[in-house]
């Protein structure tokens, strides 16, 4: 079993015994990173979608839904609101939702989903720092001066948005809020945070 004065026996024995110490210690260190590495059931919970009724909504009127611990705002606008959404344009920064801040089907100047445009989806999130707006739906109100035709109040720093979550121009939030996933169960039930289309539907 020697040669060149090498017990080569021994030798194959401590290569075998080091290979099963190395894989006990790779085995050791797996489960545990797998089973961190796994999202718990509470994470999975916070981040599903959430049903919106809608059936109560009425015209004007803005129901406030927690989806992934944000507000997210469903506002049905008037026929008036759609009209005035054509005429601001010039005061907006990113009128046609050019930046990527809502999923393809939104990327319209009313920011909504073409079976139901006059009903807007969007997280109540301002774009600068995070607060959240305030609703003003008023048109005209003495402090946002004569040009208001509703929409949303930044009160941290005064940042301003129309009807469909446009950010003015000279305020500080960059860019429009963020219009989520989501999608229409039935007319008045929305799905939000998912979009997927059913196989066979059209
Ligand atoms: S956080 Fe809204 S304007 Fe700064």
């Amino acid at each position: 079993m020697s040669t060149d004065g090498v017990d080569t026996s021994r030798r194959r024995f401590l290569t075998a015994s080091t290979s099963v110490v190395g894989a006990v210690g790779v085995v050791g260190v797996a489960v545990p990173f797998l089973a961190s590495w796994q999202p718990s059931a509470r994470a999975k919970a916070a981040g599903a979608p959430v049903e919106a009724d809608i059936s109560k909504l009425e015209e004007g009127g803005m129901a406030t839904f927690e989806w992934r611990k944000q507000p997210v705002w469903v506002v049905r606008r008037t026929a008036r609101n759609m009209k005035d959404l054509d005429t601001l344009k010039d005061q907006l920064v990113d009128p046609e939702s050019k930046v990527p801040q809502q999923p393809e089907y939104a990327q319209n100047p009313y920011r909504s989903r073409e079976e139901h445009p006059e009903i807007i989806v969007m997280v109540g999130i301002c774009t600068h720092l995070g607060c959240s707006p305030t609703p003003r739906m008023e048109v005209a109100p003495a402090d946002l001066g004569p040009d208001w035709k509703g929409g949303f109040f930044c009160p941290c720093h005064g940042s301003k948005f129309d009807l469909a979550g446009r950010v003015y121009k000279h305020v500080p939030a960059p860019t429009n809020l963020v219009v989520p996933p989501y999608k229409y169960l039935s007319d008045t039930l929305i799905l939000i945070g998912d979009d997927t289309v059913e196989e066979g539907a059209a």
